[in-house]
């Protein structure tokens, strides 16, 4: 299984349009620092690829991905379809910007479906541009081939009913349940190899635990360093985990749960306020303690 990292990046990006922290200022004088919106692509077969989230860069994302440029054909792209691991803006803002597609294909869970479909009204918003088809993503014991024919297989761990800021209220409540959340399991069947990609990790399900355990490679939410940080960076009065990540550091951190698997251990989803975008942060030396590593943008992952 191949797998390109598209983006590290929470909500935002690094550096932020219109923040001058110094996060966000190291990384406009260090073009090297600068982290994309996170996202992966997945090989299916030769030269065919899907997306796992589709954000506000993915145009350029795919410029930096050689394997996703277009061709031999004019308008012939490896890019088949996206798959989503929630309905968060900073992880489907892409899909309109890839309106120039023939046809697109969209794999998400019915409570994301739903939320694009209905409360975005996705399908009549690009119908004029292209044709938009949708899949159900599938929960765990049920995964299927991500493309008709393809070793590698799908299937989401249901993570947390949180829904995005946008679809907070519902009719139905917003405590109405639903899999908004999911971590993506990715099993090449050729193989035996797993990954498990969660960029938005708000608990730590008994699925979740059992996933991991058995994945070669997991690649999870690294919003913020600590709990407080949200609070003390002076931009929410709730602490990351009411936020919808849990930290990495400390009691209730993603570390220590991670510093015991075999896996290939990885964090994305970083935001501008975590210390882990100043390669000079000490908060490193911590990580490679335990054996974890920091994804970067381009980062190629073979399993
Ligand atoms: C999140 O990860 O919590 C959301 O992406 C936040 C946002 O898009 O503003
Ligand atoms: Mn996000
Ligand atoms: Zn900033």
């Amino acid at each position: 299984m191949l797998l390109k990292v598209l983006g590290t990046a929470a909500g935002g990006g690094v550096p932020q349009w219109n923040c001058a922290c110094r996060e966000c200022a190291g990384a406009r004088t260090h073009p090297r620092r600068r982290r994309r919106h996170a996202a992966l692509a997945v090989q299916v077969a030769e030269g065919r690829w899907y997306l796992v989230n589709a954000t506000p860069d993915i145009g350029e994302q795919i410029e930096d991905c050689p394997e996703l440029h277009p061709g031999p054909g004019h308008r012939r792209t490896p890019v088949a379809g996206v798959v989503l691991t929630d309905a968060e803006l900073d992880h489907t803002l892409g899909i309109a910007r890839l309106r120039e597609a023939e046809q697109l294909e969209v794999i998400a869970t019915a409570a994301v479906r739903e939320a694009l479909r209905g409360r975005r009204q996705l399908d009549s918003l690009l119908a004029p541009y292209t044709e938009l088809s949708w899949r159900d993503l599938p929960t765990e014991g049920l995964a299927q081939p991500l493309a008709a024919g393809s070793a590698v297989h799908i299937s989401a761990v249901p993570l947390s009913a949180k829904r995005p800021r946008y679809a907070a209220t519902d009719p139905a409540g917003a405590d109405a349940p639903g899999d908004w959340v999911t971590a993506l399991r990715l099993t090449d069947r050729a193989t035996g190899r797993t990954a498990v990609y969660a960029p938005a990790l708000g608990t730590w399900p008994q699925a979740l635990e059992e996933a991991v355990a058995e994945a070669d490679c997991v690649i999870v939410d690294g919003t913020f360093w600590d709990d407080d940080e949200p609070r003390r960076a002076n931009f929410s009065t709730r602490g990351a985990t009411a936020m919808g990540h849990l930290p990495i550091d400390g009691p209730n951190g993603t570390a220590r749960r991670l510093a015991s698997l075999p896996a290939r251990r990885l964090y994305t989803h970083l935001n501008n306020t975590n210390p882990l975008i100043d390669p000079a942060a000490p908060q490193h030396k911590t990580l490679a303690r335990l054996g974890i590593e920091v994804a970067a943008d381009g980062m190629e992952i073979v399993l």
